[in-house]
């Protein structure tokens, strides 16, 4: 098999194996080698021009993951009781300090609440878009009745989607109480009607080995450390369960890139997937971001 590269020259909606033996250098493009698999194909031409286009939310830039990251990187965990004097004053700041930060980042979430779904993929308003991701999801998830997580769940409209068109049993995570709020009503006549937590996703407050899909959009890239918070989704998948990630690398610069998240899942598990989504229909409108799914069945 040749190689094929990731970035900007990466094949329009390519399904991937990446190669994990080469080592993380995100200037470089890293080889990875094609699955013998084909991905849904896309059923759906261009975005009408003419259709309500709100365009993509681009997340701020000053939520969750750059501030965790400037303001605490390296010093997590902090509680060791053996720890003592000005190291234990120093590591208790940084815990005010990310407290403060998670609380910062809660209060901007729930600011956005309000208009959250006026983007075109957030609210999956116009019915284009809305099939577009459920052509794309539903077959990822596959027969009716799976339970799936749906960390930093936003309003809840994946996790509507997921329920009525798919008869799936979602619980929706997310630690804005706004976004929940609003979950809740977009989903109170839904059935199976989904459960929402209020909870950080870092550490969601849901049972291990307990569901069939772990999904998640738009939410890793922020979290303190992706990788162990990937380590704890992986832990909430049941026997066989299926890792489903959204992410992108924003042309605000926040983000993770494809290359870096394959990279991440690759750490931690044997199978990953990689599509490109760079078809408009899933954003209302163009976008210069690189935005991607990665699937990982084992
Ligand atoms: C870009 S939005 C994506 C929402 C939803 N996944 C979607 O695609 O429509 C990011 C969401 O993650 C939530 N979030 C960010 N950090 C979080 C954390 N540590 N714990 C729980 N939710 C978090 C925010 O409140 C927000 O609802």
């Amino acid at each position: 098999m040749g190689s094929l590269y990731i970035g900007s020259a990466f094949p329009v909606s390519a399904m991937m194996r990446i190669d994990h033996s080469s080592h993380m250098d995100h200037e470089r493009p890293h080889t990875i080698s094609t699955l013998g698999m084909t991905f849904p194909r896309w059923r759906h031409s261009r975005h009408d021009e003419a259709s309500p286009r709100s365009g993509p939310k681009i997340p701020p830039k000053s939520s969750t993951g750059s501030c965790l990251r400037g303001a605490i990187a390296g010093s997590w965990p902090l509680s060791s009781p053996k720890l003592a004097g000005s190291a234990w004053v120093e590591l208790r700041s940084a815990s005010c300090k990310y407290r403060r930060v998670i609380e910062d980042a809660r209060d901007l979430w729930d600011r956005e609440a309000e208009t959250f779904d006026q983007a075109a993929d957030h609210g999956l308003r116009d019915p284009v878009v809305r099939r577009a991701w459920a052509d794309l999801l539903l077959p990822l998830i596959g027969e009716p009745g799976r339970r799936v997580a749906d960390l930093g769940c936003g309003t809840g409209t994946l996790s509507a989607l997921l329920a009525v068109e798919g008869q799936h049993l979602v619980h929706g995570v997310d630690f804005s109480t706004e976004m929940i709020r609003r979950a809740r009503e977009k989903a109170a006549k839904v059935v199976p009607r989904p459960v929402f937590s209020v909870a950080d996703a870092s550490e969601p407050p849901l049972p291990p080995a307990s569901f069939e899909v772990v999904l998640c959009r738009h939410v890793l890239w922020a979290m303190r450390d992706p990788s162990e918070t990937l380590q704890r989704w992986i832990e909430l998948l049941a026997p066989g369960g299926v890792l489903v990630l959204i992410e992108g690398k924003w042309s605000n610069g926040v983000g993770l890139k494809a290359s870096e998240c394959a990279r991440l899942v690759g750490s931690l598990r044997a199978d990953v997937q990689l599509q490109m989504l760079d078809d408009d229909v899933y954003w209302g409108g163009r976008t210069d971001d690189e935005r991607y799914l990665i699937l990982s069945a084992s």
